[in-house]
């Protein structure tokens, strides 16, 4: 059976803060990935742009990434989740896992504000649209994407998972475990992503009114 690192794990929509925030503490912790986006021009760009660090990243479309990672993390904007999800229903495969990232937050007139999502979450309007057969977890929601991608600095705090089963979650967990400084915790099912995504909210409007960017939780209270 291949290392866990050794299968690909693959960004969809990678190209952006997240997508190279997050391929940077990925690869410290030593897993090959597969950096997608809507032009692999653009993915080779940000691969490029990853300088020592790309050392086992590839650059992909999003197509090719889906298909060939057993994990996927979904790095789009929550407003473009449906029509990328929807437009590679055929790439996806069986028993794999998408890892959501997307927040519900919208920056219009400089303001931060949260915007429902019929399904409750953005992660439960993932799993919507998601075919059956792929697995899902929601994580790193409230990680400010800088802070991934500051790898020699550990990220000191807690990430809540949820996800649609025991085994997503166990399996999204497994990864997050290995970056310094982060303990992963289960929440449970999908629609705790209710409450997580607002958490981001929170720590961004915390962020603003102290003049911080780094705002994140830490649980107190569990062994
Ligand atoms: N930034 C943070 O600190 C942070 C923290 C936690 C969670 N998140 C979440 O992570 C996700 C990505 O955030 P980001 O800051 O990296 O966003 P971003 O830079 O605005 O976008 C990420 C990538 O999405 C792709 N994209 C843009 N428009 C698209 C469209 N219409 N259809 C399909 N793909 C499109 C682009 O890749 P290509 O042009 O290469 O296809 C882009 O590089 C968001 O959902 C955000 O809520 C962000």
């Amino acid at each position: 059976m291949p290392a866990m690192t050794d299968v690909p794990i693959g960004l969809i929509g990678g190209t952006g803060r997240e997508g190279t925030g997050l391929a940077r503490r990925l690869a410290r912790a030593g897993f090959s990935l597969v950096i997608g986006s809507r032009s692999t021009e653009r993915a080779r760009e940000a691969v490029a742009a990853l300088g020592d660090a790309a050392g086992r990243i590839e650059a992909a479309d999003n197509a090719t990434a889906i298909r060939t990672a057993g994990v996927l993390f979904l790095c789009v904007p929550f407003s473009h989740a449906r029509t990328t999800i929807e437009a590679h229903q055929d790439a996806f495969q069986p028993g794999s896992l998408l890892i959501d990232v997307t927040v519900p937050v919208s920056f219009e007139g400089g303001k931060p504000t949260f915007v429902e999502m019929p399904e409750g979450s953005a992660a439960e309007h993932v799993r919507r649209y998601l075919p059956e057969a792929v697995r899902m977890a929601a994580a790193l929601k409230a990680i400010p994407a800088r802070m991934l991608g500051d790898v020699d600095a550990p990220l000191d705090c807690d990430d809540f998972v949820c996800g649609d089963s025991a085994e997503a979650r166990d399996r999204a967990i497994a990864i997050l475990q290995r970056f310094p400084g982060l303990r992963a915790i289960d929440v449970g099912a999908l629609d705790a992503a209710r409450v997580l995504e607002r958490m981001t909210l929170l720590a961004i409007r915390i962020n603003r009114r102290y003049k911080v960017h780094d705002t994140r939780f830490r649980l107190v209270g569990l062994p």
